[in-house]
């Protein structure tokens, strides 16, 4: 779903349910990991790439300090004073505008409210940052509204404050930062500790990234990612005790995780250990990108889902599936869960005359067995946030 020919129809949308026309429209993708998961709160590595599916955001300036929010998808539009969100009775994806409006009004005092249209392209609830792409187009507008000019970075950490204070969601940056640096035709290496990146070529001669989606919402809200923290930082206490330099996981290395495996707790110490192999595999998985060896990037995928299945236990039946009947098909170079798990979307780098044969094993060996629609998602590497249109 290509993003260019969407501003007109979305500037129009904008008219018809605001009754005005819009100043600014920003747009900002979803995104894909191809590798590195769970490792962003651990200061390590991740490789992602931004989709072509977005989300737009048309806004137009109000002076009396309200956001007025309307998505197009929802029949009902919502109206609270910008510093003041009333939490408990408006739809869940009203905390992501709320947010960013609040704390860019922190930063811009001079931004009165606004009203604002979302629009978007991406998968909701499938671990494509259905979220981190609304905060950020949102937060690329409203700045925009507000004359505010944020650095790539501060846009970024934005939009993530407001998915952990207003979402209560304690995520770590990926999301947000693919969804501002993807560039066309790349993936991100990103070092979460130093915050640098690289944008490395994503030349895949006669391969194709497939997504499939399982067709199970993920929860990421749910306890469980934050359990995985804390065992992360369990395992982190461990370590510090031994090399009081360690910070997080990012510090210890796989034969040190091995070799102390048996004084710590059994699960602190598999959690450890993905997350440590993990950091190897992603900067494993650039270097075999740039050197053009798919065999070897696909080999890391399958180990990186190996691992995220029986160390780090965010996997589920159906993920498990979906990688088992799509890594039989002939053609494919490796498949992985991707996001945060327990449902959600895998990944798959496959020859592009392969996608026809993983749409049959699909129909034949995952829908026929009684699970829902595995729907497969194409596209390529994405551009980053942009504002598209200034009226
Ligand atoms: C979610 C979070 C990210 C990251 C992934 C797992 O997508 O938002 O910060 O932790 O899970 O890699």
């Amino acid at each position: 779903m290509p993003s260019a020919p969407r501003t007109p129809s979305v500037r129009e949308q904008f008219e018809r349910l605001l009754g005005r026309a819009c100043a600014i429209v920003a747009r900002a993708p979803g995104r894909v990991n191809l590798i590195g998961e769970h490792t962003d709160y651990n200061d390590g590595f991740v490789f992602p790439m931004a989709l072509e599916h977005c989300t737009w955001v048309a806004a137009a300036p109000r002076s009396d300090g309200q956001v007025r929010a309307v998505a197009t998808d929802l029949p009902d539009d919502r109206s609270w004073p910008v510093a003041d969100w009333p939490r408990e009775r408006l739809p869940h994806w009203t905390a992501y505008v709320a947010g960013v409006a609040a704390l860019l009004r922190a930063r811009a005092p001079r931004f009165g409210g606004a009203d604002v249209l979302v629009t978007s392209t991406v998968p909701v609830g499938s671990g494509l940052s259905s979220s981190a792409a609304l905060e950020v187009s949102t937060a690329a507008a409203l700045a925009a509204l507000a004359d505010v000019t944020l650095a790539p970075t501060e846009l970024a950490d934005l939009a993530r404050r407001a998915e952990h204070e207003y979402a209560g969601v304690p995520c770590g940056i990926m999301d947000q930062y693919i969804s501002v640096l993807g560039q066309a035709g790349a993936a991100l290496l990103l070092d979460c500790r130093s915050r640098t990146w690289e944008h490395v070529p994503l030349a895949l001669p006669g391969h194709t990234v497939v997504i499939v989606n399982s067709g199970v919402r993920h929860k990421l809200a749910s306890g469980e990612y934050a359990a995985r923290q804390q065992q992360c930082q369990a395992a982190v206490a461990h370590f510090r005790r031994l090399r009081p330099e360690v910070r997080a996981l990012r510090d210890v290395t796989p034969a040190e995780v091995a070799a102390e495996a048996a004084r710590l707790d059994a699960t602190v110490a598999a959690r450890a250990r993905h997350v440590v192999t993990e950091n190897e595999r992603t900067q494993a998985a650039a270097a075999a990108l740039r050197r053009g060896n798919l065999t070897e990037f696909g080999r890391l995928m399958c180990a990186s889902h190996a691992s995220l299945r029986d160390d780090y236990q965010v996997s589920c039946r159906e993920l498990d599936l979906l990688v088992e009947i799509i890594g039989a098909v002939s053609g494919v170079r490796g498949v992985r869960m991707t996001g945060g798990g327990f449902g959600g979307c895998v990944v798959a780098l496959a020859e592009t005359d392969s996608v026809s044969h993983i749409e049959a094993a699909l129909r034949e060996r995952y829908e026929a067995a009684g699970n829902g629609p595995a729907a497969l998602i194409l596209s390529r590497p994405g551009a980053g946030a942009a504002v598209e249109y200034r009226g």
